[in-house]
């Protein structure tokens, strides 16, 4: 696994072998912002196809939407974004520079640990707790005082005061600059969820308790963006809203909570690298909300958030929007009345795509080294993505380029590329081309030489040990598929 040593190497490799770029990198890329190369796409999509898979085929009460990223503008503020959607920051008047508040003093106390002091870190972190869940923005600029907490650039404390910023985007609607043509590039995917409440629970049928779920492109202003892909202005969420009855929150909150976790180890995350880490100040739409934590190469941090998000949401759209939103439930209580009319409660399930790239191409990273049998050392870097959502399933690698072997490979690559991706190459020495596609994260290669010719065998290597065997051509594609099932 990539550690916090050789991260900067994980990013080198990303933008070496087709994962991910800078925006716009021919200009100097732009802050925040990343593209997806050949093989990340495919990465990225395989990572969705599996969720996507497993919230709606394999829950026979959630279905899929595709909502527009453009919503009215009164989404919004229904929703209490362009009120509450902000952090406290604050800024360095020295430097200019400008930072999430709770970043800055989650860096000091990381600072303090580092040099052992770990009480006054620990104290620091309990006292910033206390001043966020209740905004107390003069105490939080007391607490960076106190503590004489240096701007990382100026290396100065002459602070400003703590104020709060609006995380949302917003841009023109139409043709004029009117104030009411301004909307904003969605926050979150959960709100087009919401809207369509009653457009979905109508024309599916559906019963209560049911999900919705989403895939989609958010935005959002991050001040302090960094660590890569982790904080981005443009990412990607993949969010299920799950309709229940009011009062059986707590019972549907914890079912998410452990089916979630079961969820990422299912994708190949060791149980010991998540944790989950309860809010200590709550969203303005939340009763609980815990975070499933990863150890990230920079350490613990926010891969997944649930959520128990009540009635908040459709109250809210039920209000500004004055049409009639709830639920007829004809089922009955436990004492033979029928539930009736109500306005669901709302379980949420939220995970980044990008993080969970970014967690699994974290595990994936190894950088080996071992003697050969002749005392030299050889080494590899070698991306163990989990076969099942590797970009590249399956490289075909003739021997030589004559002999017929590329044509007994093209073959066997028209048969394959129907079932999974697969990749070809004839080019350079057989060693470079395995250690190209280990680098890539290939799973599996064959081989095909002057034997293939002989009896209809081919060599197949598997990346993660380097051991190869013979099996019989006929049977490569049965195997591949059985592996990547
Ligand atoms: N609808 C609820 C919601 O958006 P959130 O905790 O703000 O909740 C959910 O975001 C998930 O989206 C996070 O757990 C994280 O994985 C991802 N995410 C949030 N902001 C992000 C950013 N700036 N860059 C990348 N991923 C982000």
């Amino acid at each position: 696994m990539a550690n916090e040593n050789n991260f900067a190497e994980l990013i080198a490799h990303c933008k070496e072998y087709g994962y991910i770029f800078q925006s716009s990198e021919i200009y100097d890329g732009l802050a925040a912002v990343y593209d997806y190369g050949q093989n990340g796409a495919q990465l990225k999509k395989n990572i969705r196809d599996y969720w996507w898979k497993s919230m709606t085929q394999l829950h026979d009460n959630i279905v899929g939407i595709d909502a527009a990223i453009f919503m009215h503008p009164t989404t919004w503020k229904a929703s209490g974004h362009v009120d509450n959607f902000s952090d406290p920051m604050i800024d360095n008047k020295d430097s200019n520079k400008r930072y999430r508040v709770d970043h800055l003093i989650e860096g000091f106390a990381e600072e303090q640990k580092a040099a052992g002091k770990e009480q006054l870190a620990e104290d620091v972190l309990n006292k910033m707790d206390a001043l966020l869940a209740k905004d107390d923005f003069a105490g939080l600029k007391q607490l960076i005082d106190d503590n004489k907490i240096k701007c990382a650039i100026s290396k100065t404390c002459n602070w400003t005061d703590v104020r709060q910023f609006n995380l949302m985007f917003s841009t023109q609607f139409g043709a004029t600059a009117e104030a009411e043509s301004i909307v904003y590039l969605r926050p979150e995917t959960a709100q087009g969820i919401f809207v369509n409440f009653l457009n979905v629970q109508k024309t599916g049928r559906m019963k209560i308790p049911f999900g919705i779920a989403q895939t989609g492109k958010a935005f959002r202003n991050e001040i302090v963006a960094r660590q890569f892909i982790f904080r981005m202005r443009e990412f990607e969420q993949m969010e299920m809203q799950f309709f229940i009855r009011p009062g059986s929150q707590m019972e549907w909150y914890n079912f998410w909570k452990a089916e979630r976790k079961k969820w990422h180890e299912s994708i190949g995350i060791p149980a010991e690298k998540l944790r989950f880490h309860d809010h200590v100040k709550l969203a303005h739409y939340a009763d609980a909300a815990v975070d499933i934590e990863f150890e990230f190469p920079f350490g613990w941090k926010e891969l997944e958030g649930i959520h128990s998000r009540t009635d908040f949401d459709l109250k809210q759209h039920q209000e500004y929007s004055r049409k009639k939103i709830q639920y007829f439930d004809n089922d009955l209580d436990e004492n033979g009345k029928a539930y009736g009319n109500y306005t669901p409660y709302v379980v949420e399930t939220s995970v980044g795509l990008d993080r969970l790239f970014l967690t699994i191409l974290s595990l994936a990273y190894q950088e080996e080294k071992w003697n050969k049998e002749d005392g030299t050392e050889d080494s590899r870097v070698v991306l163990k993505i989990p076969a099942k959502i590797a970009p590249t399933k399956l490289a075909i690698l003739p021997l030589l380029k004559k002999d017929g072997l590329p044509e007994i490979a093209r073959e066997l690559m028209n048969d394959c590329k129907q079932s999974f991706q697969c990749f070809y190459e004839e080019k350079d020495a057989i060693g470079k081309r395995y250690r190209r596609m280990d680098a890539i994260g290939t799973p599996f290669c064959v081989t095909i030489d002057h034997q293939t010719k002989e009896d209809d065998t081919v060599t197949i290597r598997y990346r993660d040990t380097m051991a190869q065997e013979r099996v019989a051509l006929a049977d490569v594609k049965k195997i591949i598929e059985e592996k990547i099932k």
